[in-house]
């Protein structure tokens, strides 16, 4: 796989689960990392491991349930040694196991604001900065969670995160800043819980096909990171 030296990559929530995965996949692949997680603390693992690759990290902190936890966020980023090349807005939560019927609007709020909102706040954000320098990679996590209604609000969550990936991609046509969206698979990790079908592990290689991929090519697509079990890590 192709390396990605003098590179920085934002990974939201990678304290744990997936975006911790990702962050030290990249990693591995030379690529310098900007973590964040809600509190410092939390980043303690995701940052000792990171030590040994030759990669230089810059922590970021915040709520992304809020406007200015966002922004805290994005000025932190910011303020990293190197620009924001590649995008992985990972961070999401689970909606309450509730009947579609009763689910009220204030959850709806609650999911939208962190699985698609903030999404396209660190989008808004960092993607001018990618397309002055004719470069980004911006990979928006979805799900492949299918009829099960009483999840509806997260499910359509994630929907409107692939029509907005497809919308942005469609901004960026011939500038190489790739826009794409992945589905990591059923994963054990807090959110996907104990009984999902592969261990975290196994995100990997997958999930960094779209941050690998060749200038100007596929972009406004749904990649799935188990079609990629067989690469080698
Ligand atoms: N696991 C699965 O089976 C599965 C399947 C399909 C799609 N996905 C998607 O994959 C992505 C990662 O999921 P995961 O399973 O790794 O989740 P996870 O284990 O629950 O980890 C969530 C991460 O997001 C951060 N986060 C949570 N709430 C936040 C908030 N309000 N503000 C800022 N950061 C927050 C957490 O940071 P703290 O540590 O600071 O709390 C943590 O790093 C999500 O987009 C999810 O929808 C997962």
């Amino acid at each position: 796989m192709k390396r990605l030296e003098n590179k920085w990559a934002l990974v939201t929530g990678s304290s744990r689960g997936i975006g911790q995965q990702i962050a030290w996949g990249l990693a591995e692949r030379g690529c310098n990392v900007i973590v964040h997680g809600r509190e410092a603390r939390n980043l303690e693992a995701t940052l000792a491991k990171l030590k040994a690759y030759d990669v230089q990290a810059h922590i970021t902190t915040g709520e992304l349930s809020t406007s200015s936890g966002i922004s805290q966020i994005i000025k932190q980023a910011m303020d990293a040694p190197g620009p924001v090349d590649i995008l992985y807005n990972n961070a999401a939560i689970m909606s309450k196991n509730e009947s579609i019927f009763t689910v009220a609007q204030a959850e709806w709020d609650r999911v939208f604001q962190i699985n698609v909102w903030a999404v396209m706040a660190l989008c808004q954000a960092f993607a001018p900065g990618m397309r002055a320098r004719g470069y980004g990679r911006i990979i928006n996590l979805t799900s492949g969670i299918a009829d099960q209604p009483n999840l509806a609000v997260y499910s359509v969550s994630k929907a409107a995160v692939d029509k907005y990936s497809r919308d942005l991609a469609a901004e960026f046509k011939g500038e190489n800043v790739l826009v794409n969206f992945l589905d990591p698979g059923w994963l054990q990790t807090d959110l996907g819980g104990k009984n999902a079908m592969y261990p975290v592990e196994d995100v990997l290689p997958g999930a960094l096909v779209p941050a690998l991929l060749e200038d100007n090519g596929p972009t406004g697509r749904f990649f799935a990171a188990q079609d990629f079990r067989y690469l080698e890590r």
